[in-house]
């Protein structure tokens, strides 16, 4: 079978990278701005408005968060089959595995959990237990109001930093492949 994750894995990530930032930076202004410097609830639901894309109207944010939504799923499934199959052991490339490893699952919740409350709020009409439980492990409300900020750091530093090192992969014309037995 021909190997397609780094292809897909390589050819999503420029035009996720400007979408991805935007979201990580919303997330971390939203959640440290309320819990630790007091921004003010109407402030904070205009930063969520530039993290849904609610700015862009109902319909237009649909279509960004479902961009971004599956575009992140994309890149985080191809790049743990990517984790799990190659190799490599220098600069911008370990660190971005090594970044990869701790933040595999957080993403993939961070993105699926985004999209189903996105979803369940306009199209599905989701009761608001189910609303609640989203936001709960999007935001990592499971660790309480003290730690879910450092939850949020976690996964927003990290998300820029797997951003910055792909990027400065992407700048790389050459790609660090497996030996050819190992499929990748
Ligand atoms: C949880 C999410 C992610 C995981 C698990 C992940 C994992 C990986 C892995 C394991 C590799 C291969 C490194 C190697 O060759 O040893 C890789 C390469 C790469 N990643 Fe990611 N990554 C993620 C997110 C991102 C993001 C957000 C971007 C940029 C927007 C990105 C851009 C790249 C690029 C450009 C490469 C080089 C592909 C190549 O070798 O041709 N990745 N990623
Ligand atoms: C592609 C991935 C993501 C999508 C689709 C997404 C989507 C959403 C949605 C729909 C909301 C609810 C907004 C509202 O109540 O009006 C939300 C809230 C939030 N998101 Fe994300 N998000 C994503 C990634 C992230 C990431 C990576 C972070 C971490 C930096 C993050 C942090 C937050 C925070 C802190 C909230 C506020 C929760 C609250 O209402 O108290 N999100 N996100």
């Amino acid at each position: 079978m021909k190997p397609v994750s780094r292809p897909l894995h390589r050819s999503l990530s420029p035009w996720l990278a400007a979408p991805l930032i935007l979201v990580a930076l919303t997330g971390l202004t939203y959640r440290i701005g309320r819990s630790w410097f007091g921004m003010p609830k109407e402030v904070g639901n205009q930063v969520l408005d530039f993290h849904t894309g609610m700015w862009l109207g109902k319909g237009a944010s649909l279509v960004y968060t479902s961009m971004v939504g599956f575009g992140l799923l994309a890149l985080t499934i191809s790049g743990a089959v990517l984790l799990w199959k190659s190799r490599a052991k220098t600069g911008s490339r370990r660190w971005h595995r090594i970044v990869a490893w701790v933040l595999v699952l957080p993403l993939f919740a961070s993105a699926s959990t985004g999209l189903l409350h996105h979803y369940g709020e306009l199209v599905f009409g989701f009761e608001k237990d189910t609303q609640s439980l989203l936001m709960n492990i999007h935001q990592g409300n499971w660790l309480g109001p003290k730690g879910r900020p450092f939850y949020i750091l976690w996964v927003g530093l990290g998300l820029l930093t797997l951003v910055v090192t792909g990027v400065s992969m992407l700048r790389r014309k050459t790609s660090v492949t497996a030996p050819k037995t190992l499929a990748s």
